[in-house]
């Protein structure tokens, strides 16, 4: 059965894996199955019991109790057990074990934003460590979101002023894909997020120290992945086309008129207290959507941000 399961389903990593993926087999089999049957009983009913001539005249059949009840019980008992198997299911997805370590998600326009028992936040980038039950708190700030992790089969909505749940041991270290599964807006094709599994030792090296990326990549480069990976490709664009938020293409030391009418040229500090505090300028013509990144970008992030920004001529 392994390979049918490699063949329909993406790879599994958490704990989930088995017992949801064994339910969703066993009703595409029973699916398969009964497609098949019914459709041969209706062929072969057809056929054995067709009008041969003009003469023959169709008997007056009012039930048949015997034949009811099977078509009614045999159902009745596949249905108990696939809901009693969902249930079992369900309830365990949901409710975390209590030595979970917890985990804080914010769904916003167009990012996910999570919060470690330390403190500690990232935008787009989960890391959890492998082998250890983590508990997601799941919340909103604008509309509702969904966070779909297929390799760990979970999904659960995000939702304003509301806080949902779900849980996971990781059981193999990789980088698994997030979607956003819940159409929020524009960008939601693009509200992606990635969950770094990491060893014991890697996840303890994140904590401390942030990613690797951020602490060795040379400015520029990581100036165009906090670009990919934060969110700012979702609003700016790079190569002039209107979105969102203005394109930056050419913008490094342009003239902007802003919503009060005063011309603020871009610059280094500019660009900082745009991403700090994006309401406070809002350039003509765009709407004051942008969330802040306070906390969520390292100040060598920012750096690098303007550096990129710089290049964009
Ligand atoms: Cu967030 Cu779709």
């Amino acid at each position: 059965m392994n390979w049918f399961r490699d063949f329909l389903l993406p790879q599994g990593a958490s704990t989930h894996v088995g017992e949801m993926d064994g339910l969703f087999l066993f009703i595409t089999i029973l699916t398969v199955f009964f497609f098949f049957f019914n459709g041969g009983l209706i062929f072969y009913a057809v056929r054995r019991w067709r009008r041969r001539s003009d003469k023959e005249v169709t008997p007056h059949i009012t039930h048949d109790t015997r034949l009811e009840l099977v078509w009614s019980l045999i159902p009745l008992v596949v249905v108990m057990v696939i809901f009693f198997w969902g249930f079992r299911g369900y309830v365990k997805a949901w409710v975390a074990p209590n030595e979970s370590m917890e985990i804080i998600v914010t769904g916003k326009k167009w990012v996910w934003e999570f919060e470690y028992p330390d403190g500690t936040r990232t935008l787009n980038d989960l890391h959890v460590p492998v082998n250890r039950p983590v508990k997601l708190v799941l919340t909103a700030e604008d509309v509702i979101h969904s966070f779909y992790i297929p390799e760990f089969r979970l999904k659960r909505d995000a939702i304003p002023g509301r806080y949902t749940e779900l849980w996971f041991t990781a059981t193999r270290p990789g980088v698994y894909q997030v979607f956003c599964t819940e159409y929020c807006g524009k960008g939601h094709s693009d509200m992606l997020a990635r969950i770094f599994v990491d060893t014991p030792e890697q996840y303890e090296t994140f904590l401390r120290e942030g990613d690797e990326q951020v602490r060795k990549m040379p400015l520029r480069e990581l100036g165009r992945l906090v670009y990919e990976n934060k969110g700012c490709a979702t609003c700016h664009s790079l190569d002039g086309t209107r979105g969102q938020g203005p394109s930056w293409k050419g913008i490094w030391g342009r003239k902007e008129r802003a919503a009060d009418g005063k011309e603020y040229v871009v610059d280094a500090d500019y660009i900082r207290q745009s991403v700090l505090a994006p309401q406070a300028v809002v350039i003509q013509g765009y709407e004051p959507i942008m969330p802040t990144y306070q906390g969520l970008l390292r100040e060598r992030e920012i750096l690098a941000l303007i550096e990129f920004i710089k290049d964009l001529q």
